[in-house]
Parts: structure tokens; sequence; C-alpha cells
């Protein structure tokens, strides 16, 4: 629909004033969004936004401007699909007509669970990388959001058209693994191990730091064996690449857990480490490169990004040069923009990887690298678990949640088949909405209840919204027909549900420019309290009217439809019945 809509104000514009219409419309893009329902279906700014581009003034101010756009916009359109279109204090304002919300309802019982569909994305190539954990080391709850908010990302980019591939970005490399291979050799028990891989490896780790304290000489010996491993040790090599494979014997129970989908890459950093030489040639035949206290630098103050260590002193490759070479890796494989899901605390050093990509002629403009930072994540009972006296990880929220959401479910719905699925369902609900509703910059506080209750703005109230609607369909009992009468949108709840649900696309393609889930999550709790109002005004199995009620039952069977696909977008499961 927002293509639909800026064709029609590009086409006025050109047959308005068709001398400057080709360079106006070049230099810069107007938007077209979802406003406040009380605005309107859609609205834009062009107005404001292209007045100040003519050579010669259109109007004599932006408002008449948009006056004269909307005389064009409605003679296109033929009145089919807009009531009204309408400038207001330079804005362009767009209401459906009853034809063409009736014309939606047909499309989403068509289209079902493709409806909502977008080609904004042109089938452009992007990587979006999220969800990488570090082996041997507990996930936290940043981990937690990044493999949240990049699933939901990934589905709502691929609905939106693009052609969107996803990469872990694990951390395998580093010298702490040469402790690690240390304390191993030291104290390792592989039997222990393998029953709570990360734990019992993230011990070890814990243990060895503690001995170098009374022993330094330990930190030397690890450096060894991270030598060792660097130079393709045999011993060292199998060894890690058990701490790999342990590890990932706990990812692949989070994204089980979590219901996000499996990476479509694996490439960690160990895969650059033979990549990262022709990075540093690169550096230096650019100028780039230049040695400061016996490190490898590049120097960023120019652009007040400080200073950029390659290698270090001791000749060990950093964080920041795996992560140019992995740029320079994935955009050879034909990704043209790449998303990174990363919190906000590693702002600056991917600062720094774009700015000397770009220095490289890698990137040629910014959107081709961007940082998605998304803010902390913290519980009100703080970081430590009291019972086990450790920093609360992933896991435990998620296996704390689960056994609430069970627990609620005993008692909503005792009856239920099926309860463990289902209060899994509702678990990942509960805590991916309550991530997903906040604007993904901010900072935030989980509350348990607030994220868990049936009612009020969370997942569990979007699920049962959609369960109930099922319900009133299996007990009117009767199929869905297609006939419509338009006599009915006189009923304005009913009406205003159509009208939200003519929005779903327009939603969608600004979360997928936005990169702004809590848009898609908003939108789904206006819809279900559009819903709510309906039904509360309109007794719909009572409707004596056969028609009217057939109407009813579309307008919600539709409802039902798209609280399913938006919430499938956002990785969250919607059971017929709870
Ligand atoms: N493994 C890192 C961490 O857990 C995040 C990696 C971010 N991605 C990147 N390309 N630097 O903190």
């Amino acid at each position: 629909m927002k293509l639909y809509i800026k064709e029609l104000i590009k086409q006025s514009i050109e047959q308005l004033w068709p001398e400057q219409a080709s360079e106006v419309l070049g230099v810069s893009e107007f938007d077209v969004s979802v406003p406040d329902m009380d605005r309107g279906d859609f609205s834009s700014n062009v107005a404001m936004v292209l007045f100040k581009k003519f050579n010669v003034a259109p109007a004599s101010n932006p408002a008449e401007f948009a006056q004269m756009l909307v005389g064009q916009i409605t003679k296109l359109d033929h009145g089919d699909t807009f009531a009204e279109v309408s400038a207001v204090g330079g804005f362009i304002n767009f209401i459906f007509s009853d034809k063409f919300l009736n014309r939606t309802l047909n499309q989403v019982l068509d289209q079902k669970n493709i409806y909502g569909q977008s080609e904004i994305g042109e089938n452009k190539k992007i990587l979006l990388e999220y969800f990488q954990p570090n082996v041997a080391k507990p996930l936290h709850l940043g981990h937690l959001r990044t493999a949240i908010i990049g699933d939901a990302l990934f589905r709502v980019l691929k609905f939106a058209g693009f052609d969107v591939a996803s990469d872990t970005h694990l951390g395998d490399w580093g010298t702490q693994f040469g402790l690690l291979l240390l304390a191993y050799k030291k104290w390792g028990d592989a039997e222990i191990i393998a029953k709570d891989p990360i734990a019992e490896l993230n011990k070890l780790y814990i243990q060895i730091n503690a001995e170098i304290e009374s022993n330094p000489e330990l930190r030397e010996q690890g450096k060894q064996e991270f030598v060792k491993l660097e130079q393709g040790d045999e011993e060292n090599r199998e060894l890690w690449k058990k701490f790999r494979d342990w590890s990932w014997q706990e990812y692949n129970v989070i994204y089980d857990d979590l219901g996000v989908r499996r990476s479509d890459h694996d490439w960690p950093e160990s895969f650059y480490i033979d990549k990262m030489p022709d990075v540093i040639k690169n550096l230096e035949a650019k100028g780039l490169l230049r040695e400061s206290q016996g490190a490898q630098i590049v120097d960023l103050e120019e652009y007040n990004l400080g200073i950029a260590i390659v290698v270090k002193s001791d000749g060990g490759t950093t964080y920041l040069l795996r992560d140019l070479a992995t740029y320079i890796y994935r955009q050879a494989q034909g990704y043209e923009q790449q998303l990174y899901v990363v919190d906000n605390r590693q702002a600056h050093t991917l600062a720094q990887t774009f700015k000397i990509l770009e220095l490289l002629g890698v990137i040629t403009s910014p959107e081709q690298a961007i940082h998605i930072a998304f803010g902390y994540l913290s519980l009100p009972e703080g970081a430590m678990s009291t019972r086990k006296g450790t920093v609360i990880s992933a896991n435990d929220l998620i296996a704390k949640a689960q056994g609430q959401a069970l627990e609620i479910i005993e008692q909503k719905n005792p009856d239920l088949q099926n309860k463990p699925e289902v209060a899994k369902q509702v678990m990942q609900a509960a805590v991916k909405y309550f991530d997903l509703s906040h604007n993904y910059k901010s900072d935030i506080v989980f509350e348990w209840d607030k994220a868990l209750t049936f009612d009020g703005n969370t997942g569990p109230y979007l699920q049962y919204t959609h369960a109930r609607i099922n319900g009133i369909l299996r007990k009117v009992d009767k199929p869905v027909s297609a006939e419509m009468i338009e006599d009915v949108l006189i009923e304005p709840s009913a009406k205003n549900v159509l009208r939200k649900l003519t929005q779903f696309s327009g939603i969608i393609e600004q979360v997928a420019q936005n990169y702004s889930p809590n848009l898609l999550a908003s939108y789904l709790f206006e819809l279900s309290q559009q819903f709510n109002s309906f039904y509360e005004a309109v007794p719909i199995a009572k409707e004596t009217n056969q028609a009217k009620q057939d109407f009813y039952l579309q307008i919600i069977a539709a409802t039902a439809q798209v609280l399913s696909n938006g919430l499938e977008l956002l990785g969250i499961k919607a059971p017929e019945q709870m």
C-alpha cells in the first residue's frame, strides 16, 4: 500500500509540474506512514519535504502545495481506494473507502498466512547477524535480546521482500582459549563437563584466573597454549573443537527453548584466521596502518573515534581485525548490506570497524553497514541468582518463565490438552513480547508479572485474544461464507477493525525500514483492542440476520489471521486454544 500511495503522489507531481518533477523527486525521499487512526489510515509528509526542492515554487506555501496534490491524487485514484484524501497542516491524510475495506477483508481470507507481504525489499541481498554467543561462556541476558530482536527482524525483513540470510559470528577465538586449554589440561574432566558444559568450562576458566593471582607464571603458560593452538597443534585443536561442540549442545537447546530459527551461516570468528593477513596487507597498501608502542594501529582521532588496535604489541590479532575480515568476506558473498544486532556497549568498536572499512573503500555509503544497537536488559531481582550464587543467565530466565507459564495455564484451563507445549508457547510469548514491545534502543527491566499476565499489553494477551476468536468461530460452528454486505460497515467498531487490518502491510514496511519490531507489537495490541470493542458492541453469536452474522464472522476470522501472522513475525506462536 505504501508503494501504491507513493506512486500516486509521484504521478501527481509529474502531471502537475512536468518540468521540475524528475529533479524534485530525485533529490529526496518523502515518507508514507501509518498515523494515529484519528488522522487517517495512511499519511504522508511529502508536501513539507518536497516544497523547498522546487526551483520555481509550486505554490505559495506547503499547505497550498499539499492541497493541489490532493486534487490530483483524488483524480488518479478514481475515488476507488480512498473515501477521503485531505490536506491537514502540510500532511496529506488518506482514509480508505468501504469498497476497499471489503476488498481487504477478502484478501486476508484468501491470502491467509501470506497476507501483509510486501515487496519493498526488492529482493536485495542482505545479511543479518544476531545471536553471537561466546564458546565456553554462559549466555547472559544480552544474548537473549540479540536472539529475540534478530529473529523477529529476520522474519519481518523476509516478509517485506528482502533476500535475507543470517549469520551467528560465534565468539570462538582469542587468547582466553589459551587459559582455558591450560585449565582443562590441569583439572578438566570430560565426563563432568559433558553434563553441564558451559557452566563447567566457565568454572575452569574462573579457577585458572584465580590461580593466576598467586601464580602469575600461569598467564605466560596460557599464552603459550594459545600460540600452540594458533600454530595448529593437534592436541590443542582437538580440545578447542570439543569446547565448541559442547557449547553448541547448549546453544541448540536455547534455539529450541526460545523458538528461534537456526542461523543460515555459521562463520565463527575462527573462520577468519586465514583471512586476516590480507586485511593487514590492504591496510598497509592504503597507508592506514601505523606502529605505536609495538602495536599496529589505525589512527581515527580525526573522526573522533580514537585509536583502533589491529594487532596487539605481542603480535596477537584483535576482535576488530576479525570484524574487518568478516565484513569483507561477507560482502564478497554478495551481501549488499550487513546488519549487526549487537548491544550498544559495542557501538564504539563497530563504529571504528565501519570507519576503517570506509577508509579502505569497502563501504561507500553508510547504509551498507548498520549497527542495530540494543539496550541493556536487567532483572528486578538483580544480577545474581541467590540460590546458585551465580550470575543470572539466559537459561535461568527462560526456565523460570516457563515454570510460571505452566502454573498460570494449570489455573486458567486445567483441562487443556498439551499443557506443557502451550506453556512453552506462552513463555516464549511473554519473554519475546516484553522485549520486542519496547524500543530496542532502550534499557529495560524484565517485569515478571507484567510479561506473563493475560491482560494488558503482553504476548500472552495477544495469544489469548487469538484463541478467543477461534473459540467463537468454533462455537458458532458454521462455515464462513464469502458473501459480504456493505451496510454493516455503518457499525463503527466493525469498520475500525477493518481499517486496522488494512494497515498491516504498511506496518511491516515500517518495521523493515526502521528495524523497530515495537511498531508491530503496538499494532497487534491495538488490533486486539479494536476487536474487543467490536465484540463488546456487537453480540455476534446472537445476531439473527444471517448475512450480517456471516460478515461479522469474517471480520473476526480475518482478525485472528492477522494476529497470527503478526505474532509469527515476532517469533511467537498463536495456539488455537489456551
Ligand atoms: N560475541 C560477541 C559478544 O557476545 C558479540 C559479537 C558481535 N558481532 C560482531 N561482528 N562484532 O559480546
